[in-house]
């Protein structure tokens, strides 16, 4: 695959972990032309702002990585703003990005908009098979209208004005530029800072919610990136391959997963913790496994390089140098 290094090349979301890891990547392969606009510079949710800044700067392409996200708590505790701002994030970009006549786009999905009860590997014809997860459904509504949007404004305009809008379905990330809080982060930067934690402050005991048995799948956030270039970037042929005009998302993991206890007992091993690790049997386990089909991907070329130990080595040394105080 040949890249066109001079394409000018807007990543929407770049303060965040996907989209900072996509302007490195892209910076490492020698784009000479990104540009991004913070939030406080650009509010996505604003119509007349993104139809300016598109019809203004005129990207060859777009990477969506601009979302608002969160756990459930915050899911639950904002519906409305999980739903109204990823619609209209998605709304402005997709709608005027075709205005302006921009040919592509990479929208972002997420593996937690598939429905709840699914055939484990989740395949891409999964999608809008069932209902969602409760928690989450306001987000999972507005993130397949995302995908939506985009098959809906290629099979009306494809053809007759060339754009491609594709869209990724990545499993859950975990790397540089993750979210640390507190009470509100994933697994992987919660077990991190938990464990670290422990280390410093010498307790003899970690405890973890559930029965460290469910098993979930985790992909470096590098990868990721890699692969969204990947696929911003495949031949037509090969992309219309591999999906339909109607089920156009291309689902992005590693292909295994691990249990919650031996993903805690290698972040214990990287950090340097030696205490004991107790599973409170008495909290709630979820789903019991949550894995991806990536082989249409992987079919047409893409596997993820970063090995899961050297990915949380590699977390675990970005959280002590960026976010350590
Ligand atoms: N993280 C994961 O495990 C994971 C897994 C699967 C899929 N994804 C998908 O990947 C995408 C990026 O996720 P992420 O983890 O990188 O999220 P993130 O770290 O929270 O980054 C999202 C970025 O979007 C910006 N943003 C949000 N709303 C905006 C608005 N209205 N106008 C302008 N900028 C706005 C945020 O800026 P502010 O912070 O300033 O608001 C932030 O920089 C999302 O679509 C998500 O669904 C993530």
């Amino acid at each position: 695959m040949s890249l066109d290094l001079s394409q000018k090349i807007y990543v929407a979301g770049h303060r965040g972990m996907v989209g900072s890891a996509i302007v490195r990547e892209l910076t490492r392969k020698g784009y000479e032309n990104i540009i991004t606009r913070t939030h406080a510079e650009l509010e996505l949710t604003s119509q007349s702002s993104v139809a300016k800044f598109l019809a203004t700067e005129k990207p060859d392409q777009i990477y969506m990585a601009a979302a608002r996200v969160g756990g459930i708590y915050a899911n639950n505790t904002y519906p409305a703003q999980f739903i109204y701002e990823n619609l209209m994030v998605e709304a402005n970009i997709i709608h005027h990005a075709f205005e302006n006549s921009i040919k592509k786009i990479l929208f972002l999905g997420s593996s937690c908009i598939y429905p709840k009860l699914v055939l484990q590997p989740m395949a891409e014809e999964a999608l809008l098979t069932g209902k969602l997860e409760l928690t989450n459904e306001p987000y999972a509504i507005a993130k397949i209208a995302g995908i939506k949007l985009c098959e809906s404004y290629n099979r009306q305009y494809g053809r007759s004005h060339g754009i491609d809008y594709r869209s990724v379905m990545p499993t859950n990330l975990y790397g540089p530029g993750d979210n640390y809080h507190p009470e509100n982060s994933h697994v992987i930067p919660a077990l991190i800072r938990r464990f670290h934690e422990a280390k410093v402050n010498s307790n003899p005991e970690v405890i973890i919610w559930g029965s460290g048995g469910p098993r979930r799948e985790f992909l470096y956030v590098e990868d990721m990136a890699k692969a969204s270039i990947f696929v911003m970037n495949l031949e037509s042929e090969k992309y219309n391959s591999c999906t339909e005009p109607m089920q156009s998302h291309l689902n992005v993991g590693v292909g295994e997963d691990v249990t919650i206890g031996e993903l805690a007992k290698t972040v214990a091993d990287i950090v340097g913790y030696s205490g004991r690790i107790v599973f409170d049997k008495s909290k709630p386990d979820g789903p019991p496994r949550k894995l991806m089909n990536s082989s249409r991907l992987n079919s047409l070329g893409w596997h993820p390089k970063t090995k899961f130990k050297d990915g949380i080595a590699l977390a675990y040394a970005d959280f002590k140098k960026n976010v350590l105080p």
